[in-house]
């Protein structure tokens, strides 16, 4: 594979850090490291049509806070971005609720799978932060207070984040979710026994399962995300897609909660803010620096791509770039 930079954006100058390292020949042995660890995950059965994919695959693309592109791999190949989607409604509902959020939704890792029925209820249906997924339906339905016809909301924001016409939403990935995510409806119908959500189930549920189906590339990802690398605003867009204030703590909870409960681990191994998905994404943030996001769809235990986080520790080793 051949690491490839493109500057197809006009941004600020690249910072110094990135001026002393070649992110093109940095990719290239990102790729070869990671991809010897093909096979060594499984496909996230419990959602049917993900267990279709091809495994073998990887790409990874990073944005600068200047805006320059540097990718290698299958970084257009479009894949579902589930859990990753929790970032986009956090971002909205940040700017739709400011701090009134944190009464319906916690800033706690978890310390459970993503999906865990019981903490929920032993903790009165208050979820432990926003990116479980308990938490992501506490915190759509703070968003559906606000918007209507949220599918394309969210769909427009995310095509607005990435400039990226060709982001999507898989219509097959959101039946399957519809007719095969019992846990949710579980979830769902907890929080709604504790007056948690105000929105009808079916409403809630149906918008989640719309985010969830999102479907875009590397590049789109690590475009929609580089303002939390720099302070809210895209330099892709030239604007503030939240405030740095909000940027700020969005990254905290991707540190404590955005790779479930193994994000100690992630911690200890990579030291970036990440989110991610059972599509095999994960997002990082470097902040001040760039937001990288990588793909390969085979998962580890805690639902997180196994070589999407062997390539974010080798990257950051060879590096040095962590926050820590
Ligand atoms: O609701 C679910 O279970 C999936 N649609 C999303 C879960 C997910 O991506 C968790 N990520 N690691």
């Amino acid at each position: 594979m051949n690491g490839q930079r493109h500057s197809r954006f006009n941004g600020r100058r690249q910072s110094r850090v990135l001026e002393t390292i070649n992110l093109p020949i940095i990719l290239e042995h990102v790729a070869e490291a990671a991809t010897t660890f093909y096979g060594r995950g499984k496909l996230p059965e419990y959602i049917p049509e993900l267990a279709e994919i091809e495994p073998n695959q990887f790409g990874m693309a990073i944005t600068t806070v200047a805006g320059e592109q540097y990718t290698i791999g299958d970084v257009d190949v479009a894949f579902s971005i589930q859990s990753i989607s929790k970032l986009l409604a956090l971002i909205l509902a940040m700017n739709l609720e400011g701090e009134s959020l944190w009464s319906h939704v916690g800033r706690e890792p978890s310390g459970t799978r993503f999906n865990s029925l019981v903490q929920l209820e032993y903790e009165q249906g208050i979820p432990r932060n926003p990116f479980i997924n308990a938490g992501a339906l506490v915190t759509l339905d703070r968003v559906l207070a606000h918007v209507r016809d949220y599918p394309s909301v969210v769909l427009d924001f995310a095509r607005f984040l990435s400039m990226s016409d060709s982001v999507a939403i898989d219509s097959a990935i959101v039946e399957c979710e519809r007719q095969t995510g019992h846990t949710n409806y579980a979830l769902a119908y907890l929080l709604r026994s504790f007056r948690r959500i105000e929105a009808p189930v079916t409403e809630l549920l149906a918008a989640y399962f719309h985010q969830c189906a999102l479907s875009m590339t590397c590049r789109d990802l690590s475009r929609a995300f580089v303002a939390l690398a720099n302070g809210g605003l895209s330099p892709i867009l030239e604007e503030a897609v939240v405030t740095a204030r909000h940027a700020k703590r969005i990254n905290s909870l991707m540190l404590t909660s955005g790779m479930y409960d193994s994000v100690g681990n992630f911690a200890y191994r990579v030291g970036l803010p990440a989110k991610s998905g059972v599509g095999g994404g994960i997002v990082a943030i470097v902040p001040g620096h760039m937001c990288i996001a990588v793909w390969s769809p085979e998962l580890d235990l805690s639902g997180n791509s196994v070589v999407g986080v062997r390539a974010l520790e080798t990257f950051s080793e060879i590096t040095g770039l962590s926050i820590f």
